[in-house]
């Protein structure tokens, strides 16, 4: 009779043992304990923001991020419907590529239209002094006004 005791709470010490390692282990992988990790960092309006290393990370079509105007976008969805040839668009990915998209390596802007379909993969922007083309005025601002 004793023993069966001793072996049932050396059971319910174990059961107990388990389910709080189960519990910490969710607690530390919660989405929420994640965001509030130092790694990420975000601006007052819940923003992402990035450094210029970890953009140039994705820098092929199977990741493709672009620096415009200070903000950081992932077109990688984009990148099969842009209609000029492939490699236009990607020798950009991972880089700065502000310039190639005010003139889209021939002169031109690009119209209100395309600076609109920008702004939906915008995914944060670049942290301050990082890039040399923050500007004040967003990217799609400046190309509705050049494309009229
Ligand atoms: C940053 C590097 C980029 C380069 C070098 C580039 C270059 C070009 C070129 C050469 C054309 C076709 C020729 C022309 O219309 O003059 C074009 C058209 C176009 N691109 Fe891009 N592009 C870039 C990024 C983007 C991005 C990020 C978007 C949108 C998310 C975009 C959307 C469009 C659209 C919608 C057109 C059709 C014409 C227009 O509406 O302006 N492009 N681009």
């Amino acid at each position: 009779m004793t023993s069966n005791r001793i072996a049932y709470t050396g059971f319910v010490a174990f059961v107990s043992v388990l389910l709080t390692l189960v519990v910490v282990n969710m607690v530390q992988n919660s989405p929420e304990s994640q965001s509030a990790d130092d790694s990420v960092e975000s601006n007052d309006d819940g923003e992402r923001i990035y450094r210029l290393a970890e953009v140039a990370e994705h820098d092929d079509a199977s990741s493709c991020w672009k620096v415009i105007g200070g903000v950081v976008y992932d077109l990688t969805e984009y990148l099969p419907n842009h209609p000029a040839e492939e490699e236009t668009f990607t020798r950009w990915c991972g880089k700065e590529a502000t310039s190639a998209w005010q003139d889209k390596g021939n002169g031109r802007p690009h119209s209100p239209r395309a600076a609109r379909r920008l702004e939906s993969y915008r995914i944060g922007i670049i942290e301050e002094g990082e890039s040399a083309s923050v500007e004040s005025e967003s990217a799609s601002a400046s190309a509705d006004r050049d494309a009229v």
